[in-house]
């Protein structure tokens, strides 16, 4: 990793002045962040962060004289050619040619995986990962809130297989609970066998829908009670016709989650973990975790003082489970499976109290892996509809960006020739999409706009596909081959140094994603570094220039693309060569 060879390089001249060890050192040191306001200096190293304890409470003058007086114990060498001091910080320039050239050996060396194998992962132990999202229910409406879990719980899979783990992808499907008792009697009433192989998810929340209105009528909810209650008892007729709901319904559900381009390793569901929850209930009656209720109830109390001031429900009065009490199966169920060593959960906050009670139930009966269990969280998003009205399913919200980014791509002056447009434009919106949610923290909540986020210009992923797709055309245009022998004295001006400084983030930005799984760290990234090429491009032409420099700059563009590509998959986009 190129930013990583410079590091190590000040890290060993600081290590001598400091006397600290040189791997201490390594962290403290950062690429700059390239602005608008131009630095030269590629890497600072922050005073305040090798202080041990308290130099927080340090007076920025004070940090200012240490950082200089450092500064003048330094000496420029082969690889650092000027050294200066900024507010609490001592900042270090590379040999400019040595930048470009280790960068862009770097990069094109290493492809896809370039940053992923930065020593700033070297402390960070390779792990096997569960990682459970999206997890619809069936016959209910796949509300905005479980796209979001889809490419949030897909980017966070995505980015830990990059770094090395290994990741086992979980969708745990809403597929039991009283619901499937109305939608058994629901389907006897106005059900169709057609329709259900078809369009399994229209058809079956179609059928919700009618039932749940007859549902008023006491005779219909018994009937739904009695269906449910066959199907807990396992009678044959009634399991069959459950599974093939299932069934169908996954294979559509296979079938949209391969337009997003996720995957999965498992798919799991609550049904699964029916006769599992008993064993639950036994366990925590055997710890003397269960207590009846008046109401017939059996709950987990999760008070300090054990005046059950909070508890958690895990057996109706009826004796059914309950959601929480077939998560617990669930989560022991995957421990036994597949000996993880971090489980992420991906739902918004809407759920946080109830893995909260999740937790501690895991907590209090003795499972000490419950430290290492993860709720990631996001916020709501408002106002997302279709122009058919509000969405009800994700083909619907995935049809809608195609078909305005189609509308848009055939309106544009800059559209090339495109040999499959219906799948450009999917490609194109799913990045729009992405990129929309992703930009902002996951726990805000955002406002859904469909002008916003197709917009061309702006930080958007039509803005970052459209970068990918020129870059690839310049490269077509002066042939593809990878530019290997270049001359880095051709790459002094300010705008290549800029993408060159850039790129040499990459790493950090991963780094930091990868610590606090937030996306947006490698989106705003992605959009900085497609402004960069967009100037650079402008600014350092390819077409007319002499071979050498011409060589120099397409292995520059080239290089940009690289990255590009690799971040933009991470996301969950599937970069385009032309739009
Ligand atoms: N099916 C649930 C819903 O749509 C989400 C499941 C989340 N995962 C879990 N292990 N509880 O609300």
């Amino acid at each position: 990793m190129a930013a990583c060879a410079f590091r190590r390089s000040i890290a060993r001249q600081l290590s001598e002045v400091l006397d600290l060890p040189p791997e201490n050192l390594i962290k403290s040191i950062s690429a700059v962040p390239v602005s608008r306001k131009r630095h030269d200096a590629d890497f600072q190293l922050s005073v305040a962060s090798i202080e041990e304890g308290g130099s927080s409470d340090c007076l920025a003058q004070d940090l200012q004289l240490r950082a200089q007086k450092l500064a003048e114990k330094l000496k420029c060498d082969a690889v650092v050619s000027e050294i200066s001091t900024g507010p609490g910080t001592v900042n270090f320039t590379i040999n400019r040619e040595l930048l470009a050239k280790t960068v862009l050996q770097q990069v094109l060396k290493d492809g896809t995986q370039y940053g992923t194998k930065s020593e700033l992962f070297s402390t960070v132990p390779k792990q096997k990962a569960v990682v459970e999202f999206s997890s619809p229910n069936i016959a209910k409406k796949f509300h905005i809130g479980h796209l979001r879990s889809t490419i949030i719980g897909n980017f966070i899979a995505n980015l830990k297989v990059a770094l090395g783990h290994e990741v086992t992808r979980i969708n745990y499907l809403g597929d039991w609970g009283m619901q499937f008792g109305l939608l058994g009697v629901g389907f006897q009433q106005f059900g169709d066998k057609e329709k259900l192989k078809s369009s399994p998810l229209q058809h079956l929340f179609e059928v919700y829908v009618q039932i749940n209105k007859a549902a008023a009528d006491e005779n219909t909810k018994k009937l739904a009670k009695d269906f449910f209650r066959k199907l807990e008892e396992h009678d044959e007729q009634a399991l069959s016709l459950w599974k093939e709901f299932r069934d169908f319904s996954i294979k559509e559900y296979t079938r949209i989650y391969k337009r997003l381009g996720v995957h999965f390793d498992e798919y799991s569901g609550e049904s699964f973990y029916k006769e599992k929850s008993w064993e639950v209930l036994k366990m925590l009656e055997d710890k003397g975790l269960l207590q009846k209720t008046t109401k017939g109830t059996g709950v987990v109390d999760l008070s300090e003082k054990k005046d059950l001031s909070s508890l958690s429900t895990v057996i109706r009065s009826d004796g059914t489970s309950l959601y929480i009490t077939r998560d617990l199966a669930a989560a022991i169920d995957r421990m036994n499976k597949y000996n993880w060593d971090t489980m992420i959960y991906v739902t918004d906050r809407n759920q946080s109290s109830h893995f909260q009670h999740l937790f501690q139930i895991l907590k209090l009966m003795g499972y000490d892996w419950v430290e290492r269990c993860q709720h990631v969280s996001f916020g709501l998003v408002q106002g997302m509809k279709t122009r058919k009205g509000e969405v009800i399913f994700l083909e619907d919200v995935l049809d809608e960006v195609r078909s305005r980014m189609l509308e848009n791509m055939a309106s544009a002056k800059t559209t090339k020739e495109v040999e499959d447009p219906v799948e450009t434009a999917e490609k194109v919106g799913l990045a729009a999409l992405i990129i929309q949610d992703f930009r902002g923290l996951l726990s805000s909540d955002y406002q859904f706009s469909w002008d916003r986020a197709l917009q061309s210009r702006g930080d958007t992923g039509v803005f970052l596909q459209y970068t990918h797709a020129r870059l690839h055309s310049l490269e077509q245009m002066h042939g593809n081959e990878p530019v290997t022998d270049i001359n880095v004295a051709c790459l002094q001006e300010p705008d290549a140094i800029s993408v060159l400084q850039h790129l040499l983030r990459y790493d950090e930005v991963l780094y930091r994603s990868s610590q606090d799984l937030q996306p947006k760290h490698i989106v705003s990234y992605l959009l900085t570094l497609s402004h960069l090429a967009a100037v650079a491009h402008r600014t350092l032409p390819v077409k007319g220039s002499t071979p050498a420099l011409a060589q120099a700059r397409l292995c520059l563009f080239q290089a940009t693309r690289s990255v590009l590509a690799n971040g933009m998959k991470l996301l969950g986009i599937t970069p385009v060569t032309r739009m």
